[in-house]
């Protein structure tokens, strides 16, 4: 059943390009995002005074990777809730709110005792799970399954990426009334359609990762810097590295650096730091009318005002690291890796540049590799990690 493949890790992070085309099949028409299972609440979802996102590990971390476009698109404001934290607060939570369950198994007993809080206080409550017939997909009031396939091993891969695909998605089809962001949500939905083959083209990093992962492999610690979209990605690099390879990991976000964890930097410490291009300063295809023109050209400035600032603000990361010396692996866009190293002392992971909000599914795919090898290499068992199970029933 592992086919050409040693692990069923491995396996599943080489499906990507499969899992996504199937969470995606029959969804995509004509530039229109179709969801079945939440047609008939899409006027509530519309109107609620805000989303929160609720999940546990990897679940959360691919909400939290889909946050921005699901506010960009739909100009509700979204919450994140970790669900064991939500429970432990008896987090405030109104008949108003769309409430969002995500979980591969749909049976996470945090995420479940969520969702009867979520529901006894009247919050309208969808799930996205790979499971069909779950607990998650009965209780709730309308879903979308993932469609990502069987997947055995402990570390969650291939459901990761095809949640965020889900939740891209499902933002599309929230926001799909809005005139103002036509243009980003053409822009997603093309970009969508040519995703599976940029994961294919990432997944030829293997050999890269490798060698990386035999450069770390007696490391105690790996740090990974994220921002803006790609903060998730750095949570969720790093808890792959920490619950596989059983190395101390941490991902942090990048505008956090200089409030402490700044002090760690050495020239011993390895950081990966994540630094690719967000795709915002596109240029509009040219339309045949005024008010078009207007838009395109409103967006382009305010496009490259957003791109500046992020952009920049991670190069000057890279800076203040470099100046302290730091042992940095830099994940950077195709063509920039004399941009974000111009000494060349780094090492450089070079991944496609795709639309900002699909860029933490190819971003997570080296590290997905990377935490697979430095198992290995450790010796560890990587489809079964020490006293972790697939599904967590238990409180
Ligand atoms: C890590 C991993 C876990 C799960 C978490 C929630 O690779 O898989 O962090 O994401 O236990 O599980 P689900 O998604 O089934 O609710």
């Amino acid at each position: 059943k592992k086919g050409d493949f040693d692990h069923f890790m491995k396996k599943e992070i080489h499906e990507q390009p499969g899992s996504l085309t199937t969470s995606m099949r029959g969804r995509l028409k004509d530039g229109i995002v179709g969801l079945g299972g939440l047609k008939d609440h899409m006027r509530t979802i519309r109107r609620s005074r805000r989303i929160i996102f609720i999940g546990c590990g990897t679940s959360f971390h691919a909400a939290l990777a889909a946050r921005p476009i699901m506010e960009e698109l739909t100009d509700i404001p979204v919450t994140m809730e970790i669900a064991s934290d939500m429970l432990d607060r008896k987090a405030l939570i109104f008949k108003e709110d769309t409430a969002v369950f995500v979980s591969q198994s749909g049976e996470t007993a945090d995420t479940l005792l969520a969702l009867e809080y979520a529901l006894e206080n009247g919050a309208l409550c969808l799930g996205v799970t790979n499971t069909v017939g779950s607990t998650l997909a009965r209780k709730t009031h309308c879903g979308v399954h993932i469609n990502a396939g069987c997947e055995i091993g402990v570390a969650s891969t291939k459901a990761y990426t095809c949640q965020i695909v889900v939740m891209v998605m499902i933002a599309l089809a929230i926001g799909s009334d809005k005139l103002s962001t036509l243009a980003k949500r053409e822009d997603i939905i093309a970009g969508l359609t040519k995703l599976p083959e940029q994961v294919h083209d990432v997944l030829e990093l293997d050999g890269e990762m490798k060698s990386l992962a035999e450069s770390l492999i007696d490391e105690q610690s790996l740090l990974m810097f994220g921002r803006g979209n790609n903060y998730a990605t750095a949570l969720e690099g790093a808890l792959k590295v920490k619950e596989v390879a059983l190395m101390h990991s941490e991902g942090m976000l990048a505008g956090e650096m200089k409030h402490g964890p700044l002090a760690l930097v050495d020239e011993y410490l390895p950081i990966i730091v994540i630094a690719t291009r967000d795709d915002t300063f596109r240029l509009c295809n040219v339309r045949d009318n005024n008010s078009h023109l207007f838009y395109c050209f409103f967006f382009l400035v305010s496009s490259c005002i957003i791109f500046l600032f992020i952009y920049s603000k991670q190069q000057s990361v890279i800076q203040q690291l470099h100046a302290r010396k730091g042992r940095l692996i830099v994940m950077c866009s195709k063509g920039d890796a004399s941009l974000v190293c111009p000494d060349g002392r780094s090492r450089v992971i070079e991944v496609p540049q795709v639309v900002d909000c699909l860029q933490p599914i190819i971003n997570i795919i080296p590290l997905q590799l990377l935490a697979y090898h430095l198992t290995v290499l450790r010796g560890y068992n990587v489809d079964q990690p020490r006293n972790l199970a697939k599904s967590v029933t238990t409180q």
